[in-house]
């Protein structure tokens, strides 16, 4: 027995042994690397990597560039507004990749805009971006599609009037028809089952994405795989969303008419056959599913959590809610809808919504890029596929540039004498050729949204209640949720 008992230990010892050279082998930094904390095994620095104010803490230790270990991937986190605009733009052909966790790319398989890379980015990015950001015709109907859906946001908020209500489903409503609107040229009653369960799954995919399961799967997915978790329900989510974009794809195709192109569905569906040969671009059905699911999934979740910090910090802030409702009143009156052309007329209510999207800080860390080739970054090497993670969050309330970083200060974006005033810090969508691609889209969304409800409504607090103005989620943030008061005006 005892004999039994020794070969155990060793056997045991043995193991921990070879655990702790493979784990010192596999964690070591190549030479001049950017240094950083050591994290516990298999997860590594899971809490810091989340959350950007354990970053800020982490960077007073090791500075501007340090590195920590996420699920058996490297990462280096730049934090500043130098070294963020070197990643960025100055050398942003350098860190044009995206990294595509196992998950992801088992749901997006390298299709999509955002989870894909190389000339395949290149073309399908090319495409969205001519579609979204033309100018004449296509600035018109976007226009047009957010006045329309102005009108149905505030109709719904209107019947929510009396009572404290949770304006989180109408909002995602409201900004998921937008794009419902360019892609498919119709937009969905907020009250439509299929419609409601699309915006469940997704919201409760983005929420699951943040769970530590889901990071222990991106680290062993081969095992993983074969349990229960997180994962599974994202997968399943994704899986029904798809199954729904097709479908509404396969519509298109059947009534499709050469010479009238009316929605990104109707002139991508031609794309398909002129560009049959270009297999490497995957002009495809499929791809065409991936990249709406993605222009659906980037563009509504921050859209949502940007106006959904507007309502909040307008309770909040009820003298600044009036400044702008005054200023709609001088340059809109009540008489008229809210056009983009107003937008030049009125400084403060731009001040206010750059302000909003300053200390709402959505994406703090913006989405992780990925080093294209070896290169250098500071003092310090980083080899090709190294993630590299910005911190906007650092520039966004940068404590040298802003006058006063943690308040809301809407004079951080006016002049003395009330004029509007551009922030070179200001980067809530990021910079260079990977930047957010409905930027365009999402300002328009913002003014017009926001000027159509403080033209109808006042927001504050229910009486008694203080508003929380917490975000809750570390990589994706938003407000908790809250419950706000509407009147009319
Ligand atoms: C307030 C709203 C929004 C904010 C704050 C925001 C912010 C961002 C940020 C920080 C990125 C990452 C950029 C980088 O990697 O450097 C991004 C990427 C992206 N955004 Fe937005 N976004 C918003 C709205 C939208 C909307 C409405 C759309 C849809 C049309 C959209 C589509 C995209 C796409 C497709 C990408 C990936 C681009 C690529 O990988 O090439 N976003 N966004």
């Amino acid at each position: 027995m005892p004999v039994a008992v020794d070969l155990l230990d060793t056997c045991l010892l043995f193991l921990f042994v070879f655990f702790l050279i493979f784990y010192l082998l596999k964690n070591k930094h190549p030479h001049n690397f950017p240094p950083g904390p050591w994290g516990m095994p298999l997860l590594g620095n899971v809490s810091n990597a989340l959350d950007h104010h354990a970053i800020e803490k982490v960077s007073e230790k090791y500075g501007e560039i340090f590195s920590l270990r996420v699920a058996g991937e490297k990462i280096v986190l730049v934090v500043g507004y130098e070294l963020v605009k070197e990643v960025l733009l100055t050398q942003g052909h350098n860190f044009l990749d995206r990294l595509v966790s196992p998950l992801c790319n088992e749901v997006f398989q390298r299709k999509g805009i955002s989870t894909s890379n190389g000339y395949r980015w290149r073309r399908q990015r090319h495409f969205f971006d001519s579609q979204l950001n033309k100018f004449g015709e296509s600035k018109r109907k976007q226009e047009f599609y957010i006045q329309q859906e102005c009108i149905f946001l505030c109709d719904a908020i209107e019947d929510e009037m009396g009572c404290p209500f949770n304006p989180h489903l109408i909002i995602s409503s409201a900004v998921a028809n937008v794009i419902a609107s360019l892609v498919f040229g119709k937009r969905f009653d907020y009250e439509d089952t299929d419609f409601r369960n699309l915006l469940h799954l997704s919201a409760e995919s983005t929420l699951l994405a943040g769970s530590p399961l889901v990071w222990l799967y991106d680290a062993f997915p081969s095992l993983m795989k074969h349990f229960e978790g997180p994962h599974t329900t994202i997968l399943a989510n994704y899986s029904k969303l798809l199954g729904f974009l097709k479908k509404q794809i396969e519509k298109h195709k059947k009534d499709w008419d050469p010479f009238n192109h009316s929605d990104f569905t109707d002139v991508y569906i031609g794309e398909i056959d002129k560009r049959r040969k270009d297999t490497d671009a995957a002009f495809t059905v499929d791809n065409l599913a991936h990249c709406i699911l993605d222009l659906f999934e980037t563009g509504t979740g921050p859209m949502t959590s940007t106006l959904l910090w507007s309502l909040l910090l307008m309770a909040k802030h009820p003298e600044v809610q009036k400044n702008v409702q005054a200023e709609i009143d001088r340059v809109i009156r009540k008489s008229r809808r809210p056009c983009l052309m107003d937008r030049a007329s009125m400084p403060y209510t731009e001040a206010v919504l750059h302000e909003i999207q300053r200390v709402g800080n959505v994406l703090p860390l913006g989405v992780p890029h990925k080093a294209f080739r070896d290169t250098t970054l500071g003092k310090y090497f980083i080899p090709k596929g190294t993630v590299v993670v910005t911190s906007l969050a650092s520039v966004l309330s940068d404590k040298g540039q802003w006058e006063r970083p943690q308040e809301f200060y809407p004079k951080h974006f006016l002049d003395d004498q009330g004029h509007f005033r551009k922030r070179e810090l200001f980067l809530p969508f990021s910079a260079g050729k990977r930047a957010c691609l409905g930027e365009n889209l999402a300002r328009m969304e913002l003014f017009l949204f926001f000027t159509s409800l403080l033209q109808h409504f006042t927001f504050s607090a229910p009486q008694g209640v203080q508003l929380n103005v917490e975000a809750q989620g570390a990589s994706a943030r938003s407000p908790k949720p809250f419950h706000i008061c509407v009147s009319l005006r």
